[in-house]
């Protein structure tokens, strides 16, 4: 079947920025949900592509399986770019409604990232983003800047993949005060832990079986240390708190020191040991703390959990795949589709 002949009338275009695990799971989603959408009457329209080296453009829409394939053959998804910024290129030549950012997530300064999602805003074009990193240290400026220019800028995948957490706390949670959010938000050190208490394997050993799963970071130190744990924790105390707080707010105690026998002294005695993020409105903690088996946030294997603590809601409790690619192109899509409806409602004056 011609996906171009289908595609008639004012499409949403949108552009993927970043084409790993997260943009060629998007270009998936899109593929496997392409009859879901069109039932929904959502005409969403891929128009350009941009891994780090190439550049893939096409108006009418992109032919999805056609992307995947050059990926996985030559490992570049179109023409070679010199200037190295597809980003760039795609802003400048292509037009098109949405930016998706799924680059590579840098923690200590945010880009490429930060520099793709400030120019597409400044350039009429909404955002969803999986990255971290332009938020950690620059999370105000950034809602700023989508703000004035009446702009959608998404973020649901940088915080427990397909786990719905942010979005919760924005509106399903609007108008109650958040009191506390504490939570399991790395699936690489729930793993070792877990393994660590079920089998006595050794840290070691227990990363590595976490590394052949896929989930931990390309550096794992950023796993194991609490440093991912930590810049999650940041923007969920942000999106609470509308506070900026940034990374080195944390005081943060990673995993590396947890041995066998502790979680085995831990198990003994009803609880066990998982790796804990807290933020309340001024303080911000990730830390190994003990657990009552019995308590949800003693939550197994690579799963991700969070309890926020509210004053109207009281507790509400969210659990999920924190990592993958397909479950975290499931929560950009939700974040796109939002958009979409926003969009089509402002389109028709009726926003
Ligand atoms: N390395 C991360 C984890 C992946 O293990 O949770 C998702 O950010």
């Amino acid at each position: 079947m011609n996906e171009i002949e289908e595609l008639s009338g004012l499409s949403f275009r949108i552009s993927i920025i970043g084409f790993g695990a997260v943009g060629q799971g998007l270009a998936k989603v899109l593929l496997s949900k392409r009859e879901t959408l069109q039932r929904m009457g959502i005409d969403i329209r891929v128009v350009a592509i941009a891994d780090s080296v190439s550049l893939l453009k096409g108006s009418e829409g992109i032919d999805l399986e056609k992307a995947l394939q050059a990926k996985e053959v030559s490992g570049r998804v179109g023409e070679e770019i010199d200037t190295g910024d597809g980003a760039r290129e795609v802003l400048e030549s292509v037009e098109h409604d949405l930016m998706v950012e799924a680059t590579p997530t840098d923690i200590r300064s945010g880009e490429p990232a930060l520099t793709h999602i400030l120019r597409a805003l400044a350039s009429g074009k909404h955002v969803v983003t999986s990255n971290k990193g332009p938020f950690i240290h620059n999370h105000a400026t950034l809602i700023e800047t989508a703000r004035k220019n009446d702009l959608m800028l998404r973020y649901e995948a940088t915080v427990g993949g397909a786990m719905p957490i942010i979005n919760l706390i924005q509106e399903n949670l609007a108008g109650n005060t958040i009191e506390r959010i504490e939570g399991v938000l790395n699936g690489t050190c729930n793993y070792i832990l877990t393994r660590m208490a079920d089998e006595r394997l050794d840290y070691q050993h227990a990363l590595l079986e976490a590394q052949e799963l896929g989930i931990a970071e390309a550096d794992p130190s950023y796993d194991v240390m609490g440093i991912d744990s930590a810049s999650k924790l940041v923007i969920l105390a942000n999106t609470a708190y509308e506070n900026d707080a940034t990374f080195d707010d944390v005081k943060i105690t990673g995993i590396t020191e947890i041995t066998p026998e502790a979680l085995e002294l831990a198990e003994k005695n009803g609880y066990t040991i998982r790796l804990i993020g807290e933020a309340t409105r001024d303080r911000l903690v990730v830390a190994p703390k003990l657990v009552s088996k019995r308590h949800p946030l003693a939550i197994r294997g690579t799963l991700n959990i969070a309890t926020i603590h509210t004053d109207l809601s009281k507790t509400i409790t969210v659990s999920g795949a924190g990592a993958g690619s397909i479950e975290t192109a499931s929560a950009i899509l939700s974040d796109i589709i939002h958009i979409y409806k926003r969009h089509e409602i402002k389109k028709g004056g009726g926003d």
